[in-house]
Order: structure tokens, then C-alpha cells, then sequence
């Protein structure tokens, strides 16, 4: 079968010939990979850097994605850490991690959606015990993940929401999906204005990490009417930078707990139990989702194109 083939971890898959997995056992399907996300994750599982990586090559990256199985049924899966990812012609899925699709749907709509809309709706479904009425800050607001965040804290009935990114054209629009306020990651005055939007919120979303964390939680923390209202801090992401000086002042003087949520902090089982029910959110049609497709052929511009996307890649190998 053709596959994008990772080599070496400092250059982009190419397009090549790899051995067509087999299938091991029951609970095993081979299916043709219809669509595949080019998720951060798949990036960073692509150039060695996720927490996961093993340093195994050659390496098929793709964490998921939506196949046809020799039954003409329609999944989507996700695969457990493996060398042989979703950015195949064909891969083997484990039937009990997967979820069986409406015929309807598209499949290039459900590889772009549930990576980034999972993040958010495990993190407020299995992290915490989100109840409708709380108030959400999401940090990071602008990017997919971020996108969807907004949404999902909505269907979830967040009171506000408030929105947190760099970019001004996509943070405006933001309203449009639901949140209530946005906020610029940029200014002086930032401290002040975040710590006022955003300064007695129940729950943060957090797709940043690094310095702008540090800032926006100093930000948030002391600003809050009631510092003995509980506050938990979601760690989901790290897009600017890996490490936080997070202060430990901050960290007294309320009450604060920070968790992160992803894979090991959320197991397998907790994914999957939510599966079922974010795939039929987005077959309704209740996310506006933000996709482009492009042949798995194009392996190698669609990774330099992604580097600065505004929308979600997503890899059709069966075009
Ligand atoms: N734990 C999980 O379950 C899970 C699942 C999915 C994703 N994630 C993680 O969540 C993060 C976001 O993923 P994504 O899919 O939304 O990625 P994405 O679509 O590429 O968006 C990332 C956004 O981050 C913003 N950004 C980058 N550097 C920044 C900085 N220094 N300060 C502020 N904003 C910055 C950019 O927005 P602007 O250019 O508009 O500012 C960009 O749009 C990644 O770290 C990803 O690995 C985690």
C-alpha cells in the first residue's frame, strides 16, 4: 500500500510504498483510511517531540481517523501508539475503539473535528465534573482546539465564556460560536484586562502553557472577588512552551488546583466512553468545523502548509 513514511525525525513524511498492516485478532479490521487529521499531535508524534514517542522508524503517523471497513460500514477510530498510524491507504483498527458513522457524514468533518473537539469535551467530562452555569476561561482561544472549546463549553450551558488568543480576526469571530467575551493575548495593560474579564472563572482551559500561562494565572488569581472559590486550571495543551514559571505566591494565595488532561491522564476507556457521544454532536451538525482536504499524495506539501493552517489538514489517502 502507499503510506506517508516518517524516516528520519527532521524532515516530513513522504509518499511511499509500506507493507500493508495485518490484522491480529476478533477484535481486528483492516479498513481503507478515507480521511486522517493532521492533528498538532500527529506533528508532534511525526518529529519525535510528543511525550509518547518511542523513536521507532520508520513510523506512518496518523492518531486516528475515519475508514470503510470490508463491510462498507463507516468508523471512526483511533489507534493506540503505533508505528503504523491512520496516513495509509489502509490501516488495522481495534473494532472497540472505534465508532460506527451515519453514511451521511462527511469523513473529512469528523478526521478535522473530534482531535480538537475532544480535548475540551473529556477534559470537562473526565477531568472535572463540569456543571452548566460555571465560567470558562479558554486560553489559546483561537486555535482549532481553542475553536471548539468555545463550542463545547457552550452545548455544555457555560455561563460566560471567555475567549483568550492573539489573533484579533479570529478572536472577533469567536462570539459567533459562543463566547461571551474575548480577550487579546497582547498590550501592557494585559494583566489588567484579562484579570478583570476573567478574574472569578470557575474552570481555564489551557492550550498555552509556558510564559503566557504564568501571566494569564497571576493575572486571574489575583483578581478574584473570593480567592477561596475553587478554581481548577486544565492543562491541555502547550503551544507556547513546554515549561511554566508558574509563581508560588499565586499558587497560596487562592484556591487553585491545576490538572492536565490527555493521554494517561485520561485513560483509554475514558476516551472511549465519550466517543459515541461527540461523533453524534458533530454528525448534528452542532460545531462549525473549519476543514481542508488534501490527497495523502500531497503528504509533504500538506505538512509545510500545516505549519501555519489556519484550518485543520486533513489527508484523503483514497483520492
Ligand atoms: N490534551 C489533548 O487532549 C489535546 C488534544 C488536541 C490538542 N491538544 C493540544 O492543544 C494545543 C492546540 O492544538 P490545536 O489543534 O488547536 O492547534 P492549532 O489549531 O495549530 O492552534 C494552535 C494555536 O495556538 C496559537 N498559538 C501558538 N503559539 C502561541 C503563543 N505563543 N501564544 C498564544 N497563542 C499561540 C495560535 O493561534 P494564533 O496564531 O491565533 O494566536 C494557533 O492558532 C496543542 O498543544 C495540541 O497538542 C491537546
Amino acid at each position: 500500500m502507499r503510506a506517508a513514511v516518517v524516516t528520519t525525525f527532521d524532515s516530513a513524511p513522504r509518499y511511499q510504498q509500506f507493507p500493508t498492516p495485518v490484522p491480529a485478532g476478533d477484535d481486528e479490521m483492516l479498513v481503507d483510511v478515507l480521511a486522517a487529521g493532521l492533528h498538532q499531535r500527529v506533528r508532534s508524534q511525526a518529529d519525535g517531540s510528543h511525550y509518547t514517542s518511542t523513536d521507532e522508524l520508520p513510523l506512518v503517523p496518523g492518531i486516528d481517523g475515519v475508514g470503510r471497513g470490508p463491510d462498507g460500514s463507516l468508523r471512526y477510530f483511533v489507534l493506540p501508539d503505533t508505528s503504523v498510524g491512520s496516513m495509509a491507504e489502509q490501516t488495522v483498527i481495534n473494532l472497540r475503539q472505534s465508532v460506527e458513522l451515519p453514511y451521511t457524514i462527511d469523513p473529512v468533518v469528523v478526521a478535522a473535528a473530534m482531535n480538537p473537539a475532544m480535548s475540551s469535551w473529556v477534559a470537562l467530562r473526565q477531568r472535572v465534573q463540569f456543571q452548566a452555569g460555571q465560567d470558562v476561561l479558554i486560553l489559546g482561544a483561537t486555535g482549532n482546539a481553542g475553536q471548539m472549546a468555545v463550542q463545547i463549553a457552550k452545548l455544555f450551558g457555560a455561563n460566560k465564556i471567555i475567549a483568550a488568543g492573539r489573533d484579533a480576526e479570529r478572536l472577533a469571530a469567536l462570539s459567533a460560536l459562543g463566547a461571551t467575551a474575548m480577550v487579546r493575548l497582547d498590550g501592557d495593560d494585559l494583566a489588567d484586562r484579562l484579570g478583570k474579564a476573567a478574574g472569578d472563572v470557575d474552570l481555564v482551559l489551557d492550550y498555552l502553557w509556558g510564559e503566557p500561562t504564568a501571566a494569564a494565572m497571576t493575572a486571574v488569581l489575583t483578581n478574584r472577588a473570593d480567592r477561596g472559590q475553587p478554581l481548577t486550571w486544565i492543562e491541555i495543551g502547550s503551544v507556547a512552551g513546554r515549561i511554566a514559571p508558574i509563581s508560588s505566591a499565586a499558587l497560596r494565595a487562592a484556591r487553585i488546583q491545576i490538572v492536565g488532561s490527555g493521554q494517561g491522564s485520561v485513560s483509554g476507556h475514558e476516551y472511549l466512553a465519550e466517543l459515541p457521544a461527540l461523533a453524534d454532536a458533530i454528525a448534528a451538525g452542532r460545531f462549525a468545523i473549519d476543514a481542508r482536504a488534501i490527497p495523502l499524495a500531497e503528504v509533504e506539501q500538506a505538512w509545510a502548509a500545516a505549519a501555519d493552517a489556519r484550518q485543520r489538514i486533513v489527508l484523503t489517502p483514497q483520492l
